[in-house]
């Protein structure tokens, strides 16, 4: 008993404590459970800033960092962590919070499923995940009957697009955003959201027509569509969007015309249907509306702006570029208007250009380029101190430039190209100090450069090619350290290249070409690291050609017709061939050099005196060396005679093939067996197996021999000039990377090449081919083994092989695969010498494949080993992405190349451009392709002097070699 007496003084002794403390805490167990609940929440996630250290058992979760309560009941009613950098994933233990009301975590790294159990969490109304990395199926959250905001964009969200939003009937905001769903329709039941303020479903991979049902949403404020594969019309019943202010359906696949409807929208503040297939003439009722926002480019309008958006008041932007406008624009738009943005680029507009445009001092981009617009370009926009960007090109503007358009305060590009402007630049242009472009090309601008050019310290271009300056280039212009390309060509420029422009550290291309320079060439230079492209031809520049110009890595240089003397240098030879230095009646090259270059532009120089001397010092010298030599060497001979006759008859032979390109050859071997002429003549049409820019190609079983051979015959005309090429290249390679030309042969005006055949064809069929199982022919182990060793084969023809040749034309399709899918470079109809080209010859012409063709061919017309890297670098992307060179998928103007680049700014998308019907489940193929995707990146540089050499290249995928060489999938593929 007395234990029992005990124990209830003490537990009477406890009751009366619990009675304090509760009279003191709100109640206890419900703290318990939510403790529990939020620590386990707590542990499931990674917390490197040490955010959640607060909480903690022993401390009432109400002081828990980010977690509000209920200040009657102390129950938690809130989480809200955003953007702390949280990672690691949600524990399904935040549903045993019963009075969560919000649970906010944007802007995080939280990755994992959504756990289902947070449908029970039933008074939910904020759930904000947006900006993380979640990924799943988005459970059914269709009980949370008080869910008011749902925002669960820019996840990885996957699965269906969630069919049961329709019972979410209290929702204000919804936002999915940015996650990876299935293609598919936007469920009719959205129209059952009836409080709905703001629907944010860009790139949700919406498909199908907008549902009729979305326009009873009458709450509806905002409505984000864009980014999406939206098609069909926008119907007249937008009008029943009483309350909408935003409207965003850009980048759809919406057709039709703009409804009348729109104008009934009285609270419209900004829409943009940009980037769809809609056509005809804008409604004029628009004018109703009290627009902030109007874009619309990108599409197919036509007709007249009504003259109405001249009346608006509130007009802040206005883009229409890229459509088919036409007529005069209307003159007062922006006159009302606190106008800042103006592009109606690439229309039809014709008549004055608007005056108003910057009345409000607002506007800071004017871009109107590519019209017809006439006569001045008004003086209004010389008060326009606003202006960051100017641009009017490709119009017909005549007269002189408003004075006060020259010194701009805060603009940083103007480009008045190729229109009629007359005058001249003004002084004051050195007001203009934050410009980085100037493009004045093709006018009929005139007078001297003023000085004062050299305080635009920004400048990185200053285009003034085509015009009729005159006077002398300032030294001024040396000031100008973050110039990239100066071009001055076709000018009337007199007096000396300052020596200060080699301060111009930067400038990658120069060019002073057709202009009345004299003096010299200065040495300085030499002194611009990263000078590229050098176009001094066409002057009156004397004296010798400085020679540490040899230390620049120039990929095109240009000093023809001036009056230069001298030696002309072996690099730079190298790099522009003998016509970058004809019609300089003093410039001249060594015997060796003419005999080993087979020059026949260049005179040789007249015996350096000088020089001799100190070679006939040390000959005594060479005269021993040499004769020890010949010691040797007779004794090799000797030792070796027979092998020596074998090795020099191969040798008269291959060189006897290489020369003889004349039509009268009847039949050329090249490798060591014999065809005969008939055979070959034997050309059936259905053993055509493919049609090439230089002619047909048919199959040939060679019975005799039992061996199977591949048959050009070349195009009549054309023919001849592709065979020599081929013939006078091929026929002295031999390399297990480059297909082999086994013979030649001419009759009857027809050329055949005989050629190794080829079973797999080319490596751009073969990426398109499916095995019956659906999986693509080449997995990626054949790929990679298709990318080394092409780029072995083409750093055979750029660094080993004699005379080091470029390609010019590699493409998928110019890569052959044998029966083993060893990959052959092929078509050589337009490959040349490295060191050889003809000035104005067909071959400058041409510019390889379009897709394939290196940039800096745009301004330099030249090809260099570079030109081949970066065409190489367009095969590899096309073996890792599984996509073509081109096509309509990458917009106009664009390609792979572009595209990519565009994909490439965050590690997730990077994966995205993977050929997704190789990455398997394993990682290692994953990071394996990447490995091989930056090398594309590295060839495809815009510069050619940051692409690495095609042996780098190889070197590089030596390294990027898949980690598990044989997969089972590799076998299936063997047999
Ligand atoms: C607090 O939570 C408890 C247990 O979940 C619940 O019974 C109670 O109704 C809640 N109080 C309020 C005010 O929500
Ligand atoms: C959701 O989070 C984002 C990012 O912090 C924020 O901008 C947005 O206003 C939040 N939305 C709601 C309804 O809380
Ligand atoms: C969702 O709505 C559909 C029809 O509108 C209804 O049949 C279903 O029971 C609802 N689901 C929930 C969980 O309320």
């Amino acid at each position: 008993m007395p234990s029992m007496a005990l124990n209830i003084t003490q537990y009477c002794r406890f009751l009366l404590f619990s009675i304090m403390v509760s009279a003191v805490f709100p109640p206890c167990p419900a703290i318990n459970v939510e403790t529990e609940a939020l620590l386990h929440f707590k542990n499931k996630l990674k917390d490197p800033l040490h955010v959640l250290d607060s909480w903690k058992e022993s401390d009432s979760p109400c002081k828990y960092y980010g977690v509000t309560c209920d200040p009657v009941s102390g129950n938690v009613t809130g989480i809200s962590l955003i953007g702390k950098s949280l990672s690691g994933e949600i524990s399904p233990s935040i549903s045993r919070l019963q009075s969560l009301q919000n649970l906010s975590l944007p802007q995080n790294a939280i990755s994992g499923e959504l756990p289902e159990e947070i449908s029970r969490c039933s008074n939910l109304k904020v759930l904000n995940l947006t900006h993380n990395k979640m990924v799943g199926v988005i459970p059914d959250l269709s009980g949370l009957k008080d869910l008011e905001s749902l925002i669960l964009s820019f996840n990885t969200f996957s699965g269906q697009f969630p069919s049961w939003i329709g019972n979410l009937t209290g929702l204000l905001y919804l936002g999915l955003a940015g996650n990876n769903f299935d293609e598919g329709e936007l469920p009719d039941s959205i129209g059952n959201l009836k409080n709905l303020n703001y629907l944010y479903l860009p790139k949700s991979n919406l498909i199908g027509q907008i549902p009729e049902s979305l326009f009873e949403l009458q709450a509806l404020k905002v409505l984000d569509m864009s980014r999406n594969k939206i098609s069909g019309t926008i119907p007249n019943s937008i009008s029943k969007l009483k309350n909408i202010h935003q409207i965003e359906l850009f980048d759809n696949k919406l057709t039709g015309e703009l409804p009348p409807g729109i104008a009934h929208l009285s609270l419209l503040e900004e829409i943009d249907i940009s980037s769809n297939h809609m056509h005809g003439t804008l409604p004029k009722e628009i004018g109703n509306i009290n627009l902030t926002v109007f874009e619309c480019h990108q599409n197919n309008f036509s007709g007249e702006i009504p003259a109405v958006f001249g009346d608006m008041h509130h007009l802040k932007g206005f883009s229409i570029y890229q459509n088919r406008f036409s007529g005069q624009f209307p003159a007062n738009l922006g006159r009302f208007s606190p106008l800042e943005i103006f592009d109606i680029s690439e229309n039809r507009f014709s008549g004055e250009f608007p005056r108003f445009l910057c009345a409000g001092r607002k506007l800071t981009l004017l871009l109107a380029l590519e019209n017809n617009f006439t006569g001045r370009f008004p003086d209004t926009y010389a008060e326009c101190k606003s202006l960051l960007r100017l641009r009017i090109n490709k119009n017909h503007f005549s007269g002189e430039v408003a004075d006060g358009l020259w010194s701009l305060p805060h603009v940083n590009l103007i480009d008045l190209g190729d229109n009629d402007f007359t005058g001249g630049i003004s002084a004051n242009i050195g007001s203009s100090t934050n410009l980085s472009q100037l493009v004045l090309q093709n006018n009929r601008l005139s007078s001297n450069l003023p000085s004062d050019l050299g305080k635009l310290t920004n400048l990185g271009k200053l285009l003034l090619n085509n015009n009729n300056f005159s006077g002398s280039l300032p030294a001024e212009i040396g000031a100008l350290k973050k110039l990239l390309s100066l071009h001055l060509e076709q000018n009337s420029i007199t007096g000396s290249i300052p020596a200060e422009l080699g301060n111009c550290v930067m400038l990658v291309d120069l060019n002073l070409a057709g202009n009345d320079f004299s003096g010299i060439i200065p040495p300085t230079v030499s002194l611009m690291p990263s000078l590229n492209s050098l176009n001094l031809s066409g002057n009156k520049l004397t004296g010798p050609i400085p020679n540490n110009l040899k230390n620049l890595k120039l990929s095109s240089i240009d000093l023809s017709d001036n009056q230069l003397s001298g030696n002309v240098p072996h690099e730079l030879l190298t790099i522009g061939g003998d016509e970058a230095f004809i019609g300089n009646g003093g410039l001249c090259i060594d015997q060796s050099t003419k005999i080993q270059r087979n020059s026949t532009l260049l005179n040789v120089c007249k015996e350096d005196w000088g020089r001799k001397r100190v070679f006939r010092d040390k000959s005594v010298f060479f005269i021993f060396i040499a004769v020890v030599l010949f010691i040797v060497l007779a004794g090799l001979v000797l030792l070796s005679y027979k092998n020596f006759k074998r090795i020099k008859a191969d040798m008269e032979n291959s060189i006897e093939g290489g020369n003889r390109v004349s039509p009268k050859c009847e039949l050329a071997c090249f490798h060591n067996m014999d065809i005969e002429a008939e055979e070959i003549c034997d050309l059936e049409e259905q053993n055509l197996i493919g049609r090439g820019s230089s002619g047909r190609v048919y199959r040939l079983d060679l019975t005799k021999k039992g061996i199977v051979v591949a048959v050009k015959q070349l195009w009549k005309g054309e023919g001849l000039k592709a065979m020599a090429a081929e013939m006078e290249i091929l026929g002295k390679i031999r390399h297990r990377n480059i297909l082999k030309l086994y013979a030649c042969l001419t009759k009857g005006g027809s050329s055949y090449l005989v050629f190794e055949y080829m079973e797999n064809g080319n490596v751009f069929q073969a990426l398109r081919r499916v095995k019956r199982d659906g999986k693509p022919e080449l997995n990626w182990h054949q790929r990679y083994k298709i990318a080394l060793g092409a780029a072995k084969g083409i750093s055979y023809l750029h660094h080993d092989c004699c005379p080091p040749t470029i390609h010019r034309d590699i493409k998928s399709s110019n890569i052959l695969l044998d029966k083993d899918f060893e990959p052959k470079i092929a078509d050589f109809g337009v490959a040349k010498i490295a060191e050889r080209s003809l000035r104005g010859s067909e071959w400058s012409c041409f510019a390889g494949t379009y897709g394939y063709i290196a940039p800096e061919f745009v301004y330099t017309l030249k090809i260099t080993r570079k030109s081949d890297v970066y065409s190489f670098g367009v095969v590899l992307l096309e073996l890792v992405t599984g996509k073509a060179a081109i096509g309509e998928e990458y917009g106009e103007g664009n390609d792979l190349v572009h595209w990519i680049l565009t994909h490439f700014n965050h590690h997730e998308n990077v994966l995205k451009v993977l050929d997704d019907k190789i990455v398997t489940e394993t990682v290692t193929v994953r990071d394996d392709m990447v490995k091989v995707l930056k090398i594309g990146i590295l060839c495809t540089a815009k510069l050619p002097n940051s692409r690495p050499s095609m042996r780098e290249v190889v070197k590089m995928l030596v390294d990027a070699k898949p980690a598990i060489p044989i997969s089972s999938d590799d076998q299936s593929n063997q047999d």
